[in-house]
């Protein structure tokens, strides 16, 4: 683990194949309950030399971002069939005159992949005049708890079983360069066009839904991982800023359930992708941006 905070870097060296190059690579990762960070530590593995990013990190200023990586890749859940705002914000904002290879990895719980990279792929096109050599969509335990309960036992172990699989063969394309075609998928097309907007649209207010009970212990956990800095603990509870990114994240990671968004999510099943630990969720959280992966152009709007 690299001491600087927020930012690890996978030194193994990847297999290279007769084919494959070893390149310079980051990737940037946005996550609330842990598979999207999992997933890139995965690949980052296998492709060795990678830095791994949060894109948290560059939340609160403004200007270009210039990855110093030959290959940059992003991963982040998909929501409501696009991506997380923060997410799409950070593509917005991406230089990637200097890059060979852009990929990015969406995690899911079932659907809406396609569109949520075709999304990301229209953004760098528009803003970094270059789109993705290539996507993919991995499903993984879904973590929407304002909906439903996430997979537990057997039937998560084999989720996350399937996914290593794939991520596994993910990790072999990047590898080789290979240029992949999106998925597409006109049902997840229509899904984003009805619920995304909506979504984006109240995503900052949602956290008006989330109540804490007394079984809070103040540990602070919700608000040392909450990767949109929008809890503040105040005489010992959480309390929301209106800034939610709703990842779920605060409700998944609360180790005594003291956070709901309403009845429906009492008792329901909480989620950390098990691969991870509570620190790698806060290590998210925290905004020094990376000094290789320079934020460039005017600091808040000066
Ligand atoms: C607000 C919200 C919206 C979601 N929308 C979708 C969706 O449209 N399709 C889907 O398959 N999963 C959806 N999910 C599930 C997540 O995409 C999935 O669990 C993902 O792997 C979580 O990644 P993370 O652990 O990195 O946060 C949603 C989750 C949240 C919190
Ligand atoms: S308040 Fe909770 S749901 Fe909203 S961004 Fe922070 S951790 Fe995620
Ligand atoms: S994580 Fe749970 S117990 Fe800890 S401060 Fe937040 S609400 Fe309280």
């Amino acid at each position: 683990m690299d001491s600087r905070i927020g930012l690890e870097t996978v030194g193994v060296q990847a297999p290279a194949g007769l084919f494959e190059v070893v390149m310079k690579s980051v990737i940037y990762y946005f996550t609330g309950t842990g598979n999207s960070l999992a997933a890139a530590k995965k690949v980052a593995a296998s492709l060795g030399d990678t830095e791994i990013v949060p894109i948290a990190a560059f939340r609160d200023a403004t200007g270009e971002i210039s990855p110093d990586a030959e290959r940059v890749g992003i991963a982040c859940p998909v929501y409501f069939s696009g991506l997380p705002a923060m997410a799409a914000s950070f593509a917005e904002r991406l230089d990637l005159a200097k890059a060979d290879y852009v990929f990015s990895i969406v995690t899911h719980g079932g659907g809406g992949g396609s569109a949520a990279l075709r999304q990301l792929d229209g953004i760098l096109k528009d803003k970094a005049r270059r789109g993705l050599d290539a996507g993919f969509a991995v499903s993984m335990p879904g973590n929407y708890i304002l909906m439903y309960a996430s997979p537990a036992g057997e039937k998560r172990d084999r989720l996350l079983a399937a996914a290593d699989a794939d991520l596994e063969a993910i990790a072999g394309r990047i590898r080789q360069g290979e240029r992949v075609t999106l998925p597409n998928s006109p049902v997840a097309r229509l899904v984003k066009a009805i619920m995304y907007p909506r979504f984006r649209s109240r995503v900052q207010g949602e956290d008006r839904k989330f109540t804490v009970s007394e079984k809070c212990t103040s540990c602070g956990t919700c608000a040392a991982a909450c990767p949109a800095g929008n809890i503040e603990m105040v005489g010992g509870r959480p309390v929301w800023n209106h800034r939610c990114e709703l990842c779920c994240g605060c409700i998944h990671l609360c180790p005594v359930e003291a956070i709901q968004a309403g009845k429906a999510t009492e008792g329901r099943q909480r989620y950390r992708n098990p691969d991870l630990t509570v620190a790698d969720m806060e290590a998210q959280a925290r905004t020094e941006p990376h000094e290789k992966n320079q934020v460039t152009g005017p600091a808040d709007g000066s």
